[in-house]
């Protein structure tokens, strides 16, 4: 196998990535050797303290930011090997994301966010299948209102609607309930992991909430920019456990 190519049974496949940052005279370590495989299909949620890295983590494994080093491949596709313009493309077609603050735009209606990654990409619109998401994750009726006419669940089942739009092979959020009430939060985790199943799509998910995490395939756990244990379809009070072993 060529350095370049990895097994095609790995959606995600992350090696000593490292992320470090300058802070003045100091040097801020984020990300300090993170390895790792994540198969396709699978949803996968990432733990750990505030400050551990689980943004750096998803950022840099989405093609979002760069490691400092380390490869990261994602569906057989070495990002750290392409210029940035070209990892910019591969994440319009490849990769959704979806955040905690919704970022959405507000003088577009519910329709024109979703539609945007593939204007974007200069990819046709494809109307049956954007009405068919909408449905998915319960937006049908609210397509002509503004982001400012929407509560915080309805917001985040936007920005769901829009990370898969471009049918991504991997999803990645960064606590997407983390602004929603438990009962809300529940219900737009479940819109994302049914639809992202459906459609055979790899989801990792950075969250504080063992509830949310239970839901997970596998938990990874972070602690200063290092994978610190994982668990196999674990219940929320066994992740609690882990959680305060870990001291978090
Ligand atoms: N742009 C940045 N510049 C400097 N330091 C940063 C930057 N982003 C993150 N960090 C630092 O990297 C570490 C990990 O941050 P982050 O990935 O946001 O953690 P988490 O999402 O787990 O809270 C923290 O110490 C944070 O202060
Ligand atoms: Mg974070």
């Amino acid at each position: 196998m060529s350095p370049t190519t990895t097994a095609v049974d790995t959606a995600v496949h992350l090696a000593q990535l490292y992320k470090t940052y300058p802070n003045g005279p100091e040097v801020v370590t984020a990300l300090a050797g993170v390895s790792l495989d994540i198969p396709p299909g699978s949803f996968t949620a990432v733990m750990g303290p505030s400050g551990s890295g689980k943004s750096t983590f998803l950022n840099c494994a989405s093609g979002l930011d760069t490691p400092t080093s380390g490869r990261v491949v994602l569906g057989g596709t070495d990002l750290t090997a392409l210029a940035p313009d070209d990892v910019t493309r591969f994440r319009r077609r490849h990769v959704g994301f979806v955040f905690q603050a919704y970022n959405l735009v507000g003088h577009l209606t519910v329709a024109e966010n979703i539609g945007l990654p593939l204007l974007l990409d200069a990819r046709r619109p494809d109307p049956v299948w954007q009405d068919a998401l909408v449905a998915a994750v319960g937006l049908t009726g609210l397509e002509q209102r503004l982001p400012s006419e929407l509560s915080g669940g309805q917001a985040q089942r936007v920005a769901i609607a829009r990370a898969l739009v471009a049918r991504p092979t991997v999803v990645f959020a960064d606590e997407p309930t983390g602004a929603l009430d438990r009962r809300t939060g529940d219900q737009v985790l479940d819109v994302l992991r049914t639809t992202a199943k459906s459609l055979g799509q790899t989801l990792v998910v950075v969250t504080h909430d063992p509830h949310v995490a239970a839901a997970a395939d596998r938990v990874l756990f972070l602690a200063d920019g290092r994978l610190a244990g994982e668990m196999v379809a674990p219940t929320t009070a066994q992740i609690a456990a882990r959680l305060v072993e870990l001291g978090s």
